[in-house]
């Protein structure tokens, strides 16, 4: 493995070329890649009215939500089995009825309808429509369980955006070969997209391959908090593992799979089924600490090990360079065929927006491990405090701080990089720690309503932005916090399960009443 001083040394003659290209491109006032996409000229004052067929809608996840685990053929999801091991959520807890939204679905979907909203976010659970993957039959009724919702979504005039994997996969696939660590990975996901394409492709006309990738590997082979909990001994608690490597390994084979999906999708269904098909991305905006040139590359870096490692690969068929530099020929290489699949392989980008972070360069200064001073990290301290404090408002949640022009920096970040491709914001939303906060919610309204003026700004400079969603519906069971964080324009009590609407639903409803109005003027 290089040394770090080794590779500092080795990389100077870029730092210089970054140099002249970050002045030059400071003293202009434009932005670093208008020669590509027009951007529109900004008029503060105008107020920019969403399309009529902006979507509008609330987010979920089957194993946050759904609760089921067993019922009607389904059989154990690498979650049920994590959840099940001692110590791993915070207060003991798992999503074996969640808040029982597989049979709750329809009064659920009722308070979607009275909302106002016109789009439902979810995710399908692979295990329960092939729970033991490729190695064993489709379960028929996981098929007529999602055929009944898709119907009951539609019946309320509403559309559904699907997502084929929001960190779930039959366990039987962990077991069997390792999951995402092995390349027979990509076969499955082909074969299930296209289980899922064939069944419900007539009516789902969203569909995203993965939902936050880059959390699901950063969390689950670097750090080893989710499953299949794998990290270095030196990273965190794991048996197994090792946190440089492995997350290179399962982006690689997530990657592929995206691509093998899109590939079929593409050849044997978008014609005749006309949906578009994209990937959700969590996508943090990291902040450079100072004004240091070190630190502005630093915080191009964090995207690089935490965005565009995704996106980049799928839009131009490479992984961005600050990768390229560091791993060398670590980096897994990508075949001729995926090369080819990877030309086309977006319709649009899902963008979860929730924080924002400084960055801060490790290259220069020493950081410790975990704070930035890895490979892995790309060599940023991607948690850094400027004067003792971090980016934006704390929550009480840890990794949470409201920071709203970040959701502006973002959307123009990626529409500037992806030339000004069709994006979605898949998930946003405000996380309240088990506070007893019952239905006076203002902060969750201030934030959305702050947020949703930063995604207004993107789209008065000429972000295509076509949906926003919100997380979530309802409060549900928050992955290694249980139910501790609340995130529900909906109360749950979770004894009961009973639904009761906090002040954010009404001010939702009442956002969404006014914007179509609104559209529906601009028609008139
Ligand atoms: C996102 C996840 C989603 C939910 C929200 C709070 O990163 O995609 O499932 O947990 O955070």
């Amino acid at each position: 493995m290089e040394t770090k001083s080794s590779m500092y040394l080795s990389l100077l003659p870029l730092w210089f070329l970054c140099f002249i290209i970050i002045n030059l491109v400071s003293s202009s006032s434009s932005t670093r890649y208008d020669d590509h996409i027009p951007l529109r000229e900004t008029n503060e004052e105008e107020d920019v009215h969403f399309p009529k067929n902006f979507l509008f809608g609330t987010a979920s996840s089957a194993y946050q939500y759904e609760g089921a685990y067993l019922s009607d053929g389904k059989t154990l999801s690498n979650w049920d089995v994590f959840t099940n091991i001692t110590g791993k959520i915070a207060d003991g807890s798992h999503g074996k009825v969640a808040v029982d939204h597989y049979h709750r679905y329809p009064e659920d979907l009722d308070l979607m309808e009275d909302l106002g909203v016109n789009s439902y976010r979810f995710s399908l659970s692979w295990a329960r429509i092939l729970p033991k993957g490729r190695f064993g039959d489709m379960n028929m009724e996981g098929i007529y369980h999602y055929n009944r919702v898709i119907d009951a979504i539609l019946k309320r005039g509403i559309e559904p955006f699907v997502t084929l994997t929001h960190y779930d996969i039959p366990q039987e696939l962990e077991y069997r070969y390792g999951s995402w660590l092995n390349p027979q990975i990509r076969e499955d996901f082909e074969h299930y997209a296209e289980i899922c394409f064939r069944y419900f492709g007539n009516r789902v006309k969203f569909w995203s391959t993965f939902n936050e990738p880059n959390v699901q590997v950063i969390l689950g082979y670097r750090k080893g908090t989710y499953p299949p909990s794998r990290c270095s001994k030196t990273v965190g608690n794991c048996t197994r593992g090792d946190s440089e490597i492995e997350p290179l390994v399962a982006a690689h084979n997530i990657i592929r799979s995206h691509l093998a999906a899109v590939s079929i999708y593409r050849t044997k269904y978008q014609e005749q089924q006309r949906g578009k098909i994209g990937i959700v991305m969590n996508a943090i905006w990291f902040e450079p600490v100072s004004d240091a040139l070190a630190d502005r590359l630093a915080a191009e870096r964090a995207q690089a090990f935490y965005l565009t490692w995704f996106l980049d690969p799928v839009v131009f068929g490479r992984y961005p360079r600050e990768m390229q530099e560091i791993f060398g020929e670590d980096l897994p290489q990508f075949t001729k065929d995926d090369l080819k699949s990877s030309k086309n392989g977006l319709d649009f980008i899902g963008i979860n927006q929730y924080t924002s972070r400084y960055a801060k360069d490790c290259l220069h200064s020493a950081c410790e491990p975990g704070q930035g001073g890895s490979r892995a990290e790309g060599f940023v301290n991607a948690n850094a405090l400027k004067d003792g404090l971090a980016l934006g408002e704390p929550t009480g949640v840890d990794w949470f701080n409201v920071y709203p022009q970040g959701m502006e920096e973002m959307l123009m970040y990626a529409t500037e990089r992806y030339k000004n491709i069709p994006l979605y914001v898949t998930e946003n939303g405000f996380g309240e720690n088990n506070t007893g906060v019952l239905v006076n919610d203002y902060r969750r309204v201030k934030y959305m309503s702050s947020y949703l003026d930063a995604l207004k700004r993107a789209m008065r400079k000429g972000a295509d932005i076509r949906g926003y969603f919100t997380w979530s519906l309802l409060d549900n069971f928050e992955w290694i916090s249980g139910y501790t964080i609340r995130f529900g324009l909906y109360h749950v009590d979770f004894n009961t399960l009973e639904r009761t609407p906090r002040l954010s639903a009404s001010w939702y409803k009442n956002f969404i009443f006014q914007h179509r109005a609104q559209s529906q003027n601009d028609d008139a």
